[in-house]
């Protein structure tokens, strides 16, 4: 059974805030979500910072690549002034900014490893071990107490099976390969990731039957929703916070 919140807010907010920041992470927890998505990959320093692209300039003012800029370099960038003048000054967070405002307030993570090209192993450990530390005191062993990884990245989510192996790991994917059964196997996962647009009530059924949780990415529309929760998914991110309330699988008719 899946044990992990089912309506998940992705990026923080879904497209209610500026992705990827605190102010996001508060927007979702505003609207009720005590889960959110967000991405992490590494800055120039080493150290994790929360971020979707790969370079400045859609969401981060200014420009160049996120892995040419320290931590404390991005942090003085302005994350949410793109989306509105009553975000200006949100910085880019580091992911144990985000951490702990979530485990502050109670709130769930899928932490999307997003590794800039060429850095996937170092990212998957790094995320996940810092994962680990942060959780190291945990009291509560149920699953669903601890975060969930997961990444389009193979080689990320291997690297976070060597660093942190008991953290839980979900494997994104767009495409759906023939082969993916023994990828989750090789890689200890618990979950396939899918894009809910790729998947098929055969494939539902397989993935389910084969003993694995499926999480899909990134449902905007209640019908669909409600379709995709009949066909036996078990969770999925939404933008559409103001429409598909964290409730939305237990609620609807
Ligand atoms: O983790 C699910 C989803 O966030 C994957 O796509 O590009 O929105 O990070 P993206
Ligand atoms: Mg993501």
């Amino acid at each position: 059974m899946w044990p992990y919140p089912r309506i998940v807010a992705h990026r923080g907010g879904g497209k209610l805030a500026p992705e990827n920041t605190i102010a996001a992470m508060r927007c979702g927890l505003n609207h009720g979500f005590r889960a959110v998505e967000f991405d992490v990959m590494l800055a120039k320093d080493g150290v994790p910072v929360v971020m979707h692209d790969t370079q400045l300039g859609r969401t981060i003012a200014g420009e160049g690549n996120i892995a040419d800029f320290t931590s404390q370099e991005l942090a003085a960038h302005d994350a949410g002034i793109w989306f509105g003048p009553s975000f200006e000054g949100e910085p880019v967070p580091t992911f144990e900014q985000v951490a702990a405002f979530c485990m502050q307030h109670g709130i769930w993570m899928n932490v999307e490893i997003k590794p800039v090209p060429g850095f996937e192993e170092t990212t998957g450990w790094t995320v996940a071990q810092s994962v680990k530390h942060l959780f190291a005191s945990q009291v509560d062993h149920r699953p669903a107490a601890l975060p969930l990884l997961s990444s389009f990245s193979f080689e990320a989510l291997q690297a976070a099976q060597l660093a942190a192996p008991e953290i839980p790991r979900g494997f994104l994917i767009d495409d759906v390969p023939a082969d993916w059964h023994a990828r989750l196997l090789d890689l200890g996962a618990i979950a396939l990731h899918v894009n809910h647009q790729k998947l098929t009530p055969v494939l539902a059924r397989a993935v389910k039957e084969a003993g694995f949780g499926l999480f899909c990415y990134t449902v905007n529309d209640p019908v669909r929703a409600s379709l995709l929760l009949d066909w036996g998914v078990d969770g999925f991110c939404t933008d559409r916070i103001d429409l598909i309330g964290p409730d939305f699988a237990t609620s609807r008719s």
